[in-house]
Protein backbone atom coordinates (compact mmCIF):
# COMPACT_ATOMS: atom_id res chain seq x y z
CA UNK A 1 0.00 0.00 0.00
CA UNK A 2 1.59 3.46 -0.70
CA UNK A 3 2.69 5.37 2.32
CA UNK A 4 -0.43 8.16 1.78
CA UNK A 5 -3.18 5.50 1.76
CA UNK A 6 -1.07 3.19 4.08
CA UNK A 7 -1.51 7.13 6.68
CA UNK A 8 -5.00 7.42 6.11
CA UNK A 9 -6.35 3.77 6.33
CA UNK A 10 -4.62 4.00 9.59
CA UNK A 11 -6.30 7.17 10.70
CA UNK A 12 -9.36 5.34 9.80
CA UNK A 13 -8.75 2.14 11.80
CA UNK A 14 -7.92 4.10 14.89
CA UNK A 15 -11.81 5.57 15.21
CA UNK A 16 -12.91 2.11 13.76
CA UNK A 17 -12.50 -1.41 12.78
CA UNK A 18 -15.61 -1.56 9.72
CA UNK A 19 -14.86 -3.23 7.30
CA UNK A 20 -17.13 -2.54 3.81
CA UNK A 21 -17.69 -4.68 1.19
CA UNK A 22 -19.09 -2.02 -0.79
CA UNK A 23 -17.65 1.56 -1.82
CA UNK A 24 -20.12 4.00 -3.30
CA UNK A 25 -19.21 7.44 -5.11
CA UNK A 26 -21.52 10.12 -5.22
CA UNK A 27 -22.11 11.95 -7.94
CA UNK A 28 -22.98 16.44 -7.50
CA UNK A 29 -26.42 16.58 -7.01
CA UNK A 30 -26.65 13.12 -5.35
CA UNK A 31 -25.14 14.01 -2.40
CA UNK A 32 -28.06 12.91 0.04
CA UNK A 33 -28.25 9.47 -0.35
CA UNK A 34 -25.43 9.53 2.11
CA UNK A 35 -28.41 10.27 4.80
CA UNK A 36 -30.30 7.08 4.05
CA UNK A 37 -27.35 4.59 5.07
CA UNK A 38 -27.17 3.46 8.39
CA UNK A 39 -24.13 5.29 9.57
CA UNK A 40 -21.83 3.66 12.02
CA UNK A 41 -19.52 5.87 11.84
CA UNK A 42 -18.63 9.05 9.92
CA UNK A 43 -14.96 10.31 9.15
CA UNK A 44 -14.42 14.09 7.39
CA UNK A 45 -12.03 14.24 4.75
CA UNK A 46 -9.93 17.05 6.55
CA UNK A 47 -9.35 14.61 9.74
CA UNK A 48 -7.23 12.33 7.45
CA UNK A 49 -3.61 13.25 6.53
CA UNK A 50 -2.77 14.67 3.15
CA UNK A 51 -6.33 13.75 1.68
CA UNK A 52 -7.44 15.94 -0.78
CA UNK A 53 -10.96 18.46 -0.74
CA UNK A 54 -13.42 19.52 -3.49
CA UNK A 55 -13.52 22.92 -3.91
CA UNK A 56 -16.91 23.28 -5.52
CA UNK A 57 -20.39 24.16 -4.45
CA UNK A 58 -22.46 21.09 -3.48
CA UNK A 59 -19.80 18.92 -2.77
CA UNK A 60 -19.59 18.14 0.76
CA UNK A 61 -16.49 15.65 1.70
CA UNK A 62 -16.23 13.23 4.26
CA UNK A 63 -16.60 9.48 4.45
CA UNK A 64 -19.66 7.38 5.53
CA UNK A 65 -19.49 3.89 6.77
CA UNK A 66 -22.51 2.24 7.16
CA UNK A 67 -25.54 -0.19 6.45
CA UNK A 68 -27.33 -0.52 3.53
CA UNK A 69 -30.15 -3.00 4.41
CA UNK A 70 -27.44 -5.46 5.41
CA UNK A 71 -24.49 -4.68 3.11
CA UNK A 72 -21.47 -2.81 4.64
CA UNK A 73 -20.62 0.10 2.37
CA UNK A 74 -18.45 3.21 2.93
CA UNK A 75 -19.52 6.26 0.56
CA UNK A 76 -17.73 8.71 -0.50
CA UNK A 77 -19.87 12.31 -0.15
CA UNK A 78 -18.00 14.70 -2.36
CA UNK A 79 -15.10 14.06 -4.19
CA UNK A 80 -12.36 15.74 -6.36
CA UNK A 81 -11.64 16.23 -9.66
CA UNK A 82 -8.85 16.65 -12.22
CA UNK A 83 -10.09 20.01 -13.14
CA UNK A 84 -9.70 21.71 -9.82
CA UNK A 85 -6.01 21.10 -10.27
CA UNK A 86 -5.45 18.20 -8.52
CA UNK A 87 -3.01 15.51 -9.89
CA UNK A 88 -4.81 12.67 -11.26
CA UNK A 89 -2.99 10.37 -8.73
CA UNK A 90 -4.80 12.67 -5.79
CA UNK A 91 -8.13 12.25 -7.70
CA UNK A 92 -8.33 8.34 -7.49
CA UNK A 93 -6.18 8.30 -3.68
CA UNK A 94 -9.81 7.81 -2.01
CA UNK A 95 -10.42 5.38 -4.18
CA UNK A 96 -7.11 3.37 -3.02
CA UNK A 97 -8.38 4.26 0.67
CA UNK A 98 -11.34 2.67 0.52
CA UNK A 99 -10.16 -0.52 -0.91
CA UNK A 100 -7.78 -0.30 1.54
CA UNK A 101 -10.25 -0.97 3.96
CA UNK A 102 -11.84 -3.51 2.49
CA UNK A 103 -14.24 -2.73 0.12
CA UNK A 104 -14.01 -5.61 -3.00
CA UNK A 105 -17.01 -3.58 -5.17
CA UNK A 106 -16.68 -0.39 -6.29
CA UNK A 107 -20.16 1.29 -7.09
CA UNK A 108 -19.99 4.17 -9.12
CA UNK A 109 -22.50 7.19 -9.56
CA UNK A 110 -22.12 10.73 -11.15
CA UNK A 111 -23.78 13.39 -12.76
CA UNK A 112 -23.70 13.33 -16.75
CA UNK A 113 -25.15 14.70 -19.75
CA UNK A 114 -26.76 12.93 -22.06
CA UNK A 115 -25.55 12.72 -25.95
CA UNK A 116 -28.30 9.39 -26.42
CA UNK A 117 -31.24 11.13 -28.57
CA UNK A 118 -33.53 8.39 -26.82
CA UNK A 119 -32.63 9.83 -23.40
CA UNK A 120 -34.42 12.33 -21.07
CA UNK A 121 -33.03 15.00 -18.62
CA UNK A 122 -33.78 12.91 -14.99
CA UNK A 123 -33.10 9.33 -16.54
CA UNK A 124 -30.64 7.14 -15.08
CA UNK A 125 -28.65 5.10 -17.15
CA UNK A 126 -26.08 2.07 -16.09
CA UNK A 127 -22.62 2.52 -17.36
CA UNK A 128 -21.74 -0.63 -19.46
CA UNK A 129 -18.36 0.65 -20.24
CA UNK A 130 -16.51 3.25 -20.39
CA UNK A 131 -13.97 5.87 -22.82
CA UNK A 132 -11.20 7.69 -20.66
CA UNK A 133 -8.57 8.32 -23.65
CA UNK A 134 -9.47 12.30 -23.23
CA UNK A 135 -8.46 12.21 -20.15
CA UNK A 136 -5.17 11.33 -18.13
CA UNK A 137 -4.91 7.92 -17.09
CA UNK A 138 -4.09 7.45 -13.20
CA UNK A 139 -1.69 4.80 -13.67
CA UNK A 140 0.78 6.73 -15.01
CA UNK A 141 3.71 6.26 -13.22
CA UNK A 142 5.94 3.33 -11.58
CA UNK A 143 3.25 0.21 -11.27
CA UNK A 144 3.52 -1.23 -8.21
CA UNK A 145 3.16 -5.12 -9.10
CA UNK A 146 1.54 -6.30 -5.61
CA UNK A 147 -1.66 -4.13 -6.51
CA UNK A 148 -1.98 -4.94 -9.84
CA UNK A 149 -0.25 -5.87 -13.47
CA UNK A 150 1.63 -2.62 -15.28
CA UNK A 151 -0.83 -3.11 -18.28
CA UNK A 152 -4.17 -4.89 -16.64
CA UNK A 153 -7.21 -5.75 -19.02
CA UNK A 154 -10.52 -3.35 -19.43
CA UNK A 155 -12.23 -5.90 -21.55
CA UNK A 156 -15.12 -5.89 -19.40
CA UNK A 157 -14.51 -3.20 -16.82
CA UNK A 158 -17.73 -3.11 -15.89
CA UNK A 159 -18.63 -6.50 -14.43
CA UNK A 160 -22.09 -8.38 -15.87
CA UNK A 161 -23.03 -9.84 -12.70
CA UNK A 162 -23.59 -6.56 -11.16
CA UNK A 163 -24.66 -4.92 -14.46
CA UNK A 164 -27.18 -7.91 -14.26
CA UNK A 165 -28.33 -7.34 -10.98
CA UNK A 166 -28.47 -3.65 -11.36
CA UNK A 167 -31.03 -4.16 -14.43
CA UNK A 168 -33.15 -6.77 -12.46
CA UNK A 169 -33.48 -4.35 -9.50
CA UNK A 170 -34.42 -1.87 -11.64
CA UNK A 171 -36.93 -4.46 -13.08
CA UNK A 172 -38.39 -5.36 -9.97
CA UNK A 173 -38.68 -1.54 -8.89
CA UNK A 174 -40.37 -0.51 -12.43
CA UNK A 175 -37.03 2.01 -13.06
CA UNK A 176 -36.40 2.59 -16.37
CA UNK A 177 -33.45 2.25 -16.44
CA UNK A 178 -31.31 2.68 -19.72
CA UNK A 179 -27.59 1.44 -20.90
CA UNK A 180 -24.45 3.43 -22.05
CA UNK A 181 -21.14 4.55 -22.87
CA UNK A 182 -19.68 6.96 -20.53
CA UNK A 183 -17.16 9.23 -21.94
CA UNK A 184 -14.84 11.50 -19.01
CA UNK A 185 -13.32 14.62 -20.03
CA UNK A 186 -11.21 16.40 -18.17
CA UNK A 187 -14.15 19.85 -17.67
CA UNK A 188 -14.45 22.15 -16.50
CA UNK A 189 -15.64 23.51 -19.23
CA UNK A 190 -18.75 21.83 -20.80
CA UNK A 191 -18.42 20.77 -24.36
CA UNK A 192 -19.02 22.81 -27.31
CA UNK A 193 -21.60 21.47 -29.88
CA UNK A 194 -18.78 19.94 -32.27
CA UNK A 195 -17.13 18.13 -29.42
CA UNK A 196 -20.58 16.15 -28.68
CA UNK A 197 -21.11 15.39 -32.16
CA UNK A 198 -17.55 14.16 -31.87
CA UNK A 199 -18.60 12.15 -28.92
CA UNK A 200 -21.45 10.68 -30.42
CA UNK A 201 -19.67 9.68 -33.25
CA UNK A 202 -17.36 7.72 -31.02
CA UNK A 203 -20.17 5.96 -29.53
CA UNK A 204 -20.52 7.59 -26.43
CA UNK A 205 -23.81 7.61 -24.44
CA UNK A 206 -23.30 9.79 -21.83
CA UNK A 207 -20.82 12.62 -20.96
CA UNK A 208 -18.86 13.78 -17.27
CA UNK A 209 -15.96 14.90 -15.64
CA UNK A 210 -15.23 11.93 -13.46
CA UNK A 211 -15.43 8.42 -12.72
CA UNK A 212 -13.77 6.77 -15.38
CA UNK A 213 -10.72 6.81 -13.78
CA UNK A 214 -11.73 5.28 -10.55
CA UNK A 215 -12.89 2.52 -12.60
CA UNK A 216 -9.41 2.41 -14.39
CA UNK A 217 -7.65 1.99 -10.79
CA UNK A 218 -10.34 -0.52 -9.41
CA UNK A 219 -9.81 -2.90 -12.03
CA UNK A 220 -6.26 -2.26 -11.71
CA UNK A 221 -6.63 -3.33 -7.70
CA UNK A 222 -9.18 -6.37 -8.55
CA UNK A 223 -12.47 -4.55 -7.54
CA UNK A 224 -15.50 -5.61 -9.36
CA UNK A 225 -17.09 -1.98 -10.84
CA UNK A 226 -20.65 -0.91 -11.68
CA UNK A 227 -22.10 2.37 -12.45
CA UNK A 228 -24.99 4.36 -12.91
CA UNK A 229 -25.24 7.91 -14.26
CA UNK A 230 -28.34 9.99 -13.96
CA UNK A 231 -28.44 12.18 -16.68
CA UNK A 232 -29.22 16.00 -15.81
CA UNK A 233 -28.61 17.55 -18.89
CA UNK A 234 -28.98 16.87 -22.72
CA UNK A 235 -25.64 17.62 -23.60
CA UNK A 236 -24.41 20.66 -25.66
CA UNK A 237 -26.37 21.02 -28.80
CA UNK A 238 -28.70 18.58 -28.18
CA UNK A 239 -30.86 20.66 -26.38
CA UNK A 240 -31.42 24.36 -27.15
CA UNK A 241 -30.67 25.26 -23.25
CA UNK A 242 -27.38 26.42 -22.14
CA UNK A 243 -25.52 24.88 -19.52
CA UNK A 244 -25.29 24.94 -15.58
CA UNK A 245 -24.00 23.66 -12.92
CA UNK A 246 -27.10 24.66 -10.87
CA UNK A 247 -29.78 22.59 -13.53
CA UNK A 248 -27.62 19.91 -12.74
CA UNK A 249 -27.82 19.92 -8.87
CA UNK A 250 -31.54 20.59 -9.58
CA UNK A 251 -31.85 17.52 -12.07
CA UNK A 252 -30.12 15.48 -9.07
CA UNK A 253 -32.93 16.66 -6.64
CA UNK A 254 -35.82 15.62 -8.94
CA UNK A 255 -34.28 12.13 -9.66
CA UNK A 256 -33.40 11.19 -6.17
CA UNK A 257 -36.65 8.91 -4.78
CA UNK A 258 -35.54 6.87 -7.86
CA UNK A 259 -32.27 6.83 -7.43
CA UNK A 260 -32.40 6.53 -3.58
CA UNK A 261 -34.48 3.16 -4.03
CA UNK A 262 -32.20 1.93 -7.35
CA UNK A 263 -28.99 2.02 -5.50
CA UNK A 264 -30.19 1.05 -1.82
CA UNK A 265 -32.23 -2.24 -3.25
CA UNK A 266 -29.21 -3.04 -5.99
CA UNK A 267 -26.38 -2.71 -3.02
CA UNK A 268 -28.29 -5.07 -0.84
CA UNK A 269 -28.77 -7.68 -4.03
CA UNK A 270 -24.98 -7.21 -4.38
CA UNK A 271 -24.19 -7.84 -0.71
CA UNK A 272 -26.37 -10.97 -0.69
CA UNK A 273 -24.71 -12.10 -4.20
CA UNK A 274 -21.02 -11.49 -2.68
CA UNK A 275 -21.95 -13.45 0.69
CA UNK A 276 -23.12 -16.57 -1.57
CA UNK A 277 -20.22 -16.31 -3.72
CA UNK A 278 -17.74 -16.62 -0.92
CA UNK A 279 -19.97 -19.07 0.79
CA UNK A 280 -19.37 -20.84 -2.26
CA UNK A 281 -15.88 -20.50 -2.60
CA UNK A 282 -15.49 -21.35 1.25
CA UNK A 283 -17.27 -24.41 0.35
CA UNK A 284 -15.23 -25.36 -2.98
CA UNK A 285 -11.64 -24.90 -0.65
CA UNK A 286 -12.99 -27.46 1.73
CA UNK A 287 -14.17 -30.09 -1.03
CA UNK A 288 -10.81 -29.57 -2.98
CA UNK A 289 -8.83 -29.58 0.76
CA UNK A 290 -11.00 -33.01 1.32
CA UNK A 291 -10.09 -34.67 -1.89
CA UNK A 292 -6.41 -33.66 -0.74
CA UNK A 293 -6.14 -35.39 2.21
CA UNK A 294 -7.84 -38.63 0.75
CA UNK A 295 -5.15 -39.21 -1.68
N1 LIG B 1 -20.93 17.60 -19.74
C1 LIG B 1 -19.95 17.22 -18.89
N2 LIG B 1 -20.16 16.93 -17.62
C2 LIG B 1 -21.41 16.97 -17.17
C3 LIG B 1 -22.50 17.35 -18.00
C4 LIG B 1 -22.25 17.67 -19.36
O1 LIG B 1 -23.14 18.00 -20.16
N3 LIG B 1 -23.62 17.29 -17.24
C5 LIG B 1 -23.22 16.89 -16.00
N4 LIG B 1 -21.90 16.70 -15.95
Amino acid sequence: MREDVRNCVKAIRKITDFKPLVAITLGSGLGNYAQKIRTVCEIPYDTLPGFPMSTVSGHDGRFILGYVKKTPVICMKGRVHFYEGYSMDQVVMPLRVMQGLGAKILFLTNAAGGLNETFRVGDLSMITDHISVFTVNPLIGPNDDKEGPRFHDMTQAYDLKLQKLLEETAKRLKIDLKRGVYVQLTGPSFETSAEIRMLRLLGADMVGMSTAVEAIVARHMGMRVCGVSLITNMAAGISKELLSHDDVKRAGEEAEPRFVRLVTESVAAMGAHAAKRAAGKTAAGRKTKAAGSKR
